[in-house]
């Protein structure tokens, strides 16, 4: 038997764990051809956890290298010498990475300056403002100069390394594998979860919201809360439901405003199965994760991006999201009219999601296995991913 290649995977935040767990399953589907080393940073330590211990998911190699607010030169330097110390340790064929996280940019770094090739999960995404979002628009860059294996999941999102000069030959367009993650959940039975301890079940209309971007910190985050009070002052039958992120600074702001507003549920973040159950059920989606504005669409609920660009537009072009900003104004004028106009609703909801089929890792696997045995993969299997009508599919199922 030929020796198999030796695959690291690289994951430390709660989206990156998410993002590669199919692709997780789809290598060691195929233990014969692969290799895959698991090596978490736990960049994030508890909502790292959560999302492995839903997807059942153990690393071979686990740093722990999570300090409390830690900064970002700090943990950007214990993963690059951290991740060093394991690729020292054995023979790698190839580092997967995934997104924009430090652990993404660091342990790309780590593996070029060892001379180990570099896969790029969810290649290519460009708001083209380096400071929004902070630092990530940076990191996915400074990622991408050191790959080798461009995984897009959108065909904008390779025109856009195409634009920088990256040779197409190593551009595969895949979707994105956080619609994989979801249709693996709704298999397994998502749709069916009563709404989490404490949020009545009175026929309220539920708005979903996160925010925890970096660059909103302060003034800006402050603003979105406003706007979550003056909303629920608006709308009798409308509850907010906030999972708070655990970065201090997030909480810090959003309890000081939020904590004890009727009809406001402040929460610990959920694990993957009860966000995404939560997201099911609710009727209006306020956010500015990246993660989430991918999966809202694919389960047809209308997002509002609570940011001043974002580097997943496919969404806003199709008229499945609104890029609001962070105006307490301008916040409570697009959600009220969510809120009170029903064909606007309808026609914000309705669309196929168009970032992915639930396919993705089974491409990006596909794609690892050919440029292991040295052939090119044939361009056509990877063309423009435009438009995913499969994804209604994972809606249809979940229904
Ligand atoms: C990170 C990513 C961001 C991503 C987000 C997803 C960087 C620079 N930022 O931001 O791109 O959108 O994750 O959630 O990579 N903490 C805990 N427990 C946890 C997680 C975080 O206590 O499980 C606290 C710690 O005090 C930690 C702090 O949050 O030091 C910040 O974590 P960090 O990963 O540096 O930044 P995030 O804001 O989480
Ligand atoms: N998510 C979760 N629990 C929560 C909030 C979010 O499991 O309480 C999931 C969400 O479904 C999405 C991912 O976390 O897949 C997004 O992570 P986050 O917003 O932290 O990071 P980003 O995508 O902005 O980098």
């Amino acid at each position: 038997m030929h020796k198999r290649p030796v695959i690291g995977v690289v994951f430390g935040t709660r989206p990156e764990a998410i993002k590669l767990a199919p692709v997780i399953f789809e290598l060691k589907n195929r233990s014969d051809e692969f290799e895959p080393v698991l090596i978490s940073t736990a960049q994030h330590r508890q909502m790292l956890d959560q999302v492995m211990n839903v997807f059942g998911i153990e690393p071979d190699i686990d740093l722990n290298l999570m300090t409390h607010n830690q900064p970002l030169s700090g943990i950007a330097a214990r993963v690059l010498e951290e991740v060093d110390r394991v690729l020292q340790s054995r023979p790698f064929d190839l580092l997967m990475v995934q997104g924009d996280t430090t652990t993404a940019f660091a342990a790309a770094l780590a593996a070029f300056f060892r001379k180990v090739p570099v896969a790029h999960v969810e290649a290519g995404l460009r708001s083209r403002d380096l400071l929004n979002p902070f630092p990530e628009e940076a990191n996915r860059r400074l990622a991408g100069v050191v790959t080798e294996l461009h995984f897009a999941p959108t065909g904008l999102a390779r025109e856009n390394l195409l634009g920088e000069g990256v040779n197409p030959e190593n551009v595969f367009v895949t979707g994105n594998t956080v619609v994989d993650a979801a249709r693996i959940l709704v298999e397994r039975g998502v749709a069916d979860q009563p709404l989490p301890a404490g949020i009545p079940d009175d026929g309220s209309r539920l708005v979903l919201m996160t925010s925890h971007r970096r660059e909103s910190w302060g003034p800006e985050l402050e603003n979105i809360c406003l706007a979550v009070l003056d909303l629920v002052e608006r709308f009798p039958d409308v509850r907010v439901v906030y999972p708070v992120h655990l970065n201090p600074n997030v909480r810090g702001t959003v309890n000081s405003l939020l904590q004890g507003v009727d009809r406001v549920h402040l929460t610990e973040p959920m694990d993957y199965f009860g966000f995404l159950s939560m997201l099911r059920r609710s009727y209006l989606v306020l956010t500015d994760s990246g993660g989430v504005q991918e999966e809202a669409p694919t389960f047809g609920k209308p997002v509002l991006v609570l940011r001043k660009v974002t580097e997943r537009p496919e969404a806003s072009m199709r008229g499945l999201s609104v890029i609001v900003g962070t105006s307490r104004e301008r916040i409570v004028e697009e959600a009220s009219l969510l809120l009170s106009d029903r064909e606007v609703y309808r026609r914000m909801s309705e669309a196929a999601s168009p970032y992915g089929d639930g396919r993705a890792s089974e491409r990006i696997v596909k794609a690892i296995g050919r440029w292991h045995r040295g052939q090119q993969p044939a361009l056509e299997e990877f063309d423009q991913f435009e438009f995913a009508p499969e994804a209604a599919e994972v809606e249809e199922a979940a229904a």
